[in-house]
């Protein structure tokens, strides 16, 4: 099989440096983005090619695009997130929502767009999304922002995948499980070992079929 190669962003700690040492260990090329160079040190130690991306930045999402010109990324995973404080009625800060938006919406679709002339038919599109996005599985309420960022994320998936279906490209959102990140808490539920070998297992099974859903780390899919 020839040399695969992946692009994960917000790759210097959590779930995204994870996936970068479980596709260098599975042999793949990876290239790992991380908005502070020196923070992504872990990353190059994995064997990872490491490129500064803030992704709030165009411009160098644009730049970035172009210094990959003449390459190929068989699998784009936009990881890079942001889960703002506070959550609750009464304590809301809206002074966070731009940044929220930007990091978890804006900059995913800029990216898969800057990026999509490098990406080859066969190619997949992977957005972190979370169930915390969908509507149909909210009965708690409350974290009015993380999940209005999820369900916008999830919306971009479904038109994506639509739009991208004639260039044979594989789009899907992804829920990582409540996993033990600096976002997700030592409460969460698993470790980040197993829901990224999880996700690459589902990322490794995709098909046209399931191009357009969000689909658990287990495999499941998640209803919008
Ligand atoms: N952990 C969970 O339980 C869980 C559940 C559902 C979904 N998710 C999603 O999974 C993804 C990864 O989360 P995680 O749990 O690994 O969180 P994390 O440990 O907090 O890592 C977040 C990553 O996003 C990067 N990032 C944030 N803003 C950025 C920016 N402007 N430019 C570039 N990188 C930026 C961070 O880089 P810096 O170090 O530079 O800040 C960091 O690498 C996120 O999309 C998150 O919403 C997580």
């Amino acid at each position: 099989m020839p040399l695969q190669t992946v692009l994960v962003t917000g790759a210097n700690r959590g779930l995204g440096l994870e996936f970068v040492r479980q596709y260098r260990e599975a042999g793949w090329h990876v290239i790992a983005t991380s908005r502070p160079l020196d923070e992504g040190v872990r990353a190059r130690d994995c064997g990872a090619e490491l490129l500064q991306l803030d992704v709030r930045d165009e411009g160098a999402i644009h730049a970035l695009a172009h210094a990959l010109e003449g390459r190929k990324i068989d699998l784009l995973i936009n990881n890079a997130g942001y889960h703002p404080g506070a959550h609750q009625l009464g304590e809301l800060d809206y002074s966070s929502w731009q940044t929220a938006f930007h990091i978890n919406v804006i900059a995913p679709l800029q990216i898969a767009e800057a990026f999509l002339p490098v990406i080859p038919p066969g190619g997949k599109i992977v957005n972190i999304g979370s169930r915390q996005g969908s509507m149909a599985c909210n009965r708690e309420g409350g974290r009015y922002l993380y999940r209005a960022t999820k369900a916008a994320l999830h919306s971009i998936t479904r038109s994506l995948a639509i739009d991208l279906t004639k260039r044979g490209i594989i789009v899907v959102a992804l829920h990582p499980g409540w996993v033990k990140t600096d976002m997700g808490t030592d409460s969460a539920d698993i470790e980040v070992e197993e829901s990224v070998s999880g996700m690459r297992e589902v990322i490794a099974d995709l098909g046209q079929h399931n191009t357009g859903h969000l689909i658990n780390y287990d495999g499941a899919v998640i209803p919008w």
